[in-house]
């Protein structure tokens, strides 16, 4: 094996013979071996290379689900993740195209006849449909709010007047799921008709990606789709695919599944500007400029920790963002690139233009930092190019060592299960809430003397720390696993109770606040018609008295 690998290193490029059954060996070596190194961490890997107008490699490895071993095939659904967000801005250009009153330079305002979308009037008066798909409103990401069950792609843009931004406007890079949910919207009313309609009709279909799908409409039961795994300190853990269905629901920010055959299609699209297999255009040489010039600079990305020089051999850099695409360059080649991370799911997709390669891998399972999924871009450009891959088979497995420090994982906090709260836990029951995100509710738990807080379709057992008032939330039911350990930070001021909860947005902590009209069990309130709770309440009871 060990001698074979190093033949494979030293081979000249298979560039010249591209398609040939010579560079798939190559290639399809590398991952082999390393998927192996990386069995415990990763469940199934789906890959795809695609040169000169030839898939080299579409194939999937290891297994879509560890209880059947059912083994993962190129044809094996994945979710994309992020990768959806060149199909939204794809999309949406491809309708601007096509109607003639709106431009990527419309007003947001415009669309939707709306002076005050933001919290300030410069945003509001000034943001257009370009800025939302290249990240540079300066509004932190607030992507928890996903977990709420009342929204939906059309009432996002409701919640931004409640989002303080951070950065400046046009000037700073803050990625935002959110803003992606707008965008699905604005492509449905300009189209008339369901995002994944849309994109289904648009671009599935005419690139010839019939397998592709959505993780809001798909059938679970039918389709050929790995299972999302993520990690618990140590151990994979599926993630139910109801969750993920409703985690997705914004779509354009991350809804798509697709296989790498699909994929491979996707990529001969991007690598011929536009082009269809007939040679026809699915979209004009200005759009699809439009959509791959960088708009926005990225400061600090995962490449310019673990992927650049001095600190390793060879430079990656995505330090600009295009529209559902990040740029930069990898030894010196002109890049695309866009990653995808959700719980269960992770992908990557490097464009390489001016070299005539494109790569895609999804997988399910553990990838910290995009370590394995970058490397492997990497390896798979070097063979293809005929360079020595700057790491081999061994090194790709202990990446960032010997270069980089491996960053320490976060260990399971320690809290004692038998530890009270500071008071009684009726102090701290009620509704809280908070303009952006809705409604939370902090209630007592089933068995023992705890706390639960609901949270749309999320849910925690509260743990208390070692501090007054402040609990650990481990998360449990649809969202077991996922959300591990949110700190959940509680303050007493008079008649109001504020519940700070960092973790939902570390750029700018949510605060949840319980005033005394939230409190349920104030009977005074059923007199008090403008409380929404008593209004809610009061309708059930006079519905059971109609009844
Ligand atoms: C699946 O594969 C693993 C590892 O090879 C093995 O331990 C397990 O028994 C297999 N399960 C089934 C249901 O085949
Ligand atoms: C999808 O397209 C491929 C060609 O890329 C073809 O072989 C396959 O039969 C098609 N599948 C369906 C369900 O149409
Ligand atoms: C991989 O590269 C490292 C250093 O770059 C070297 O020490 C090691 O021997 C190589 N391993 C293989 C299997 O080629
Ligand atoms: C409601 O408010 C009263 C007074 O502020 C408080 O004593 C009581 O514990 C609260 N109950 C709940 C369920 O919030
Ligand atoms: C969603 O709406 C329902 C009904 O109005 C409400 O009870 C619930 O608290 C809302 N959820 C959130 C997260 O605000
Ligand atoms: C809690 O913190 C206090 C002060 O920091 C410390 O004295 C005490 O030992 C801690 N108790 C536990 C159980 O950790
Ligand atoms: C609590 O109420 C007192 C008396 O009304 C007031 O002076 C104080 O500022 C209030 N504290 C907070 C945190 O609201
Ligand atoms: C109960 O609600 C009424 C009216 O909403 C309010 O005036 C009163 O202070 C509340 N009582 C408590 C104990 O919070
Ligand atoms: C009714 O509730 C509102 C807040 O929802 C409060 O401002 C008002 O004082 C309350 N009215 C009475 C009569 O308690």
């Amino acid at each position: 094996m060990y001698a074979v690998c190093v033949f494979f290193f030293l081979s000249v490029s298979c560039n010249v013979i591209a398609g040939s059954p010579d560079c798939f060996a190559k290639i399809d070596t590398i991952i082999q071996e390393t998927f192996r190194c990386k069995s415990k961490q990763i469940v199934g890997v789906s890959v795809a290379v695609v040169t000169s107008g030839k898939v080299i490699l579409e194939k999937g490895y290891g297994v879509k689900d560890i209880e059947t071993n059912d083994t993962v095939t190129a044809d094996t659904l994945f979710g994309v993740a992020s990768l959806s967000k060149a199909f939204a801005s794809t999309l949406l250009v491809k309708l601007i195209e096509e109607n003639t009153k709106y431009s990527l330079n419309t007003k947001v305002s415009t669309i939707f006849k709306n002076e005050g979308i933001f919290l300030d009037s410069l945003r509001s008066k000034y943001a257009t449909v370009r800025d939302l798909l290249s990240h540079r409103l300066g509004i932190p990401g607030n992507n928890r709010i996903r977990l709420d069950n009342n929204l939906t792609r059309a009432n996002v843009i409701h919640r931004l007047k409640y989002l303080q931004s951070k950065g400046s406007f046009r000037d700073s890079f803050f990625y935002n799921n959110l803003i992606y949910g707008v965008l699905t919207h604005i492509a449905e009313l300009i189209g008339r008709e369901s995002w994944e309609k849309l994109v289904k009709t648009h671009l599935f279909d005419p690139i010839g990606m019939n397998s592709s799908s959505f993780l809001t409409t798909a059938d679970f039961e039918k389709i050929d789709l790995a299972k999302g795994y993520i990690d618990y300190y140590g151990n994979l853990k599926p993630v139910p695919f109801e969750f993920s269905r409703r985690w997705a629901d914004l779509c354009g920010s991350g809804c798509i599944l697709s296989s790498a055959r699909d994929m491979a299609k996707w990529m001969k699209f991007y690598l011929d500007e536009g082009k269809l297999a007939d040679d026809t255009r699915l979209i004009s040489k200005e759009a699809f400029e439009d959509l791959t010039r960088p708009e926005n600079v990225i400061a600090t990305t995962y490449t310019s920790t673990y992927f650049t020089k001095p600190k390793v051999p060879v430079t990656t850099s995505n330090t600009g963002y295009a529209l559902g695409w990040r740029t930069g360059h990898y030894r010196g080649y002109k890049m695309l690139e866009h990653s995808g991370t959700t719980f269960g799911y992770r992908a990557l997709l490097s464009v390489f233009p001016d070299a005539d390669i494109a790569i895609y891998t999804a997988m399910t399972g553990n990838d910290p930092s995009y370590l394995y999924r970058q490397s492997l871009h990497n390896v798979i450009f070097d063979i293809y190019m005929g360079y020595t891959p700057w790491l081999n088979s061994s090194t790709i497995c202990s990446y960032p060592r010997p270069w980089l420090d491996a960053k320490v994982q976060s260990s399971k906090p320690r809290y004692s299960k038998g530890r009270n709260p500071t008071r009684q836990i009726s102090d701290y029951h009620g509704i809280y809430k908070n303009h952006a995100y809705g409604n939370l509710e902090v209630k007592k738990h089933k068995d023992g003397n705890k706390l639960t807080v609901v949270y749309g379709f999320s849910n925690f057992v509260l743990y208390p720390k070692n501090k007054t008032d402040e609990f650990y939330g481990e998360s449990i039911g649809t969202t077991a696993h996922i959300f591990n350990f949110y700190s959940f930070k509680f303050r007493f001021e008079n008649k109001t109770v504020k519940l700070e909860i960092p973790n939902f947005e570390s750029k700018d902590p949510p605060e949840f606040i319980r005033s005394a009209e939230t409190n349920l069990t104030n009977k005074s309130c059923f007199l008090n018609v403008s409380n929404n709770v008593c209004f809610v309440l009061l309708y059930f009871a006079f519905s059971a008295l109609l009844v």
